[in-house]
């Protein structure tokens, strides 16, 4: 049979044609949008986070640093809190109770809550010789902390002890441990206990 030239030329699909077709309108004001949006919001964003989001720096402290060339971190103020539970917890105790008999409290402890000097001379030499706490004699020791802690870390961690667990005695100053320190700076021992501290509080 015979077929037209027409039939065949119905057969074929349609050649396919190559449109420059742009993106649906809608689309492109959306990127638009999102684009004007997040260029106002970089500009408009003022910095309110919290330092503790980024590196702890503030504004004040980054500029100061950069102004003074030496990137160190400004002095911050040390949570006494902190040293306590890094260096003293273990024996001493979370509620500052020690632990009858071997740990003496801290709580209510006439040490505490005396003489700041005596107490700083106790954090920076230590103790080992009988100590009476509350009625109660110890003989253990009392690690010495002039090679452990800094003197605003001591002083701070004795500011603690003496506003914790119901104390309410005065805070310790950075620059009295640091004159302790340095009055004390020939003693390589530890403090006889009683005898020795009460002849300090004496002074
Ligand atoms: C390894 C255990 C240990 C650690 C750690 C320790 N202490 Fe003591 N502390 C003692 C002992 C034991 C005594 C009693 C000493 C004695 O019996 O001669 C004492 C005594 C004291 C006293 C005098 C007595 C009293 O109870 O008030 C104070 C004040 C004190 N410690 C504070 C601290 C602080 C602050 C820290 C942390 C910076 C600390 N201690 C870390 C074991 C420790």
């Amino acid at each position: 049979m015979k077929r037209s030239s027409n039939d065949a030329h119905k057969r074929e699909k349609l050649d396919p044609n190559e449109d420059s077709k742009p993106l649906p309108w809608f689309i492109t004001m959306t990127i638009g949008a999102l684009f004007m949006w997040s260029a106002t919001y970089i500009k408009e964003t003022v910095m309110t986070a919290p330092p503790e989001a980024g590196d702890s720096r503030t504004m004040q402290t980054a500029e100061l640093n950069c102004a003074s060339g030496t990137g160190n971190l400004a002095k911050v103020a040390i949570d006494g809190g902190a040293v306590y539970q890094a260096k003293c917890l273990a024996c001493h105790q979370a509620n500052g109770q020690g632990i009858p008999g071997v740990f003496p409290p801290l709580a209510a402890s006439e040490w505490v809550t005396g003489t700041p000097e005596v107490l700083a001379n106790i954090l920076l030499h230590g103790i080992d010789g009988k100590i009476t706490v509350k009625g109660t004699e110890y003989n253990g020791q009392m690690p010495a902390f002039k090679d452990l802690l800094k003197d605003d870390e001591i002083a701070a961690v004795l500011t603690h002890i003496r506003a914790e667990w119901g104390n309410t005695s005065p805070p310790v100053d950075e620059k009295l441990v640091a004159s302790i320190r340095e009055s004390t700076k020939g003693r390589a021992t530890f403090y006889d206990g009683d005898d020795e501290l009460l002849k300090l509080e004496a002074n």
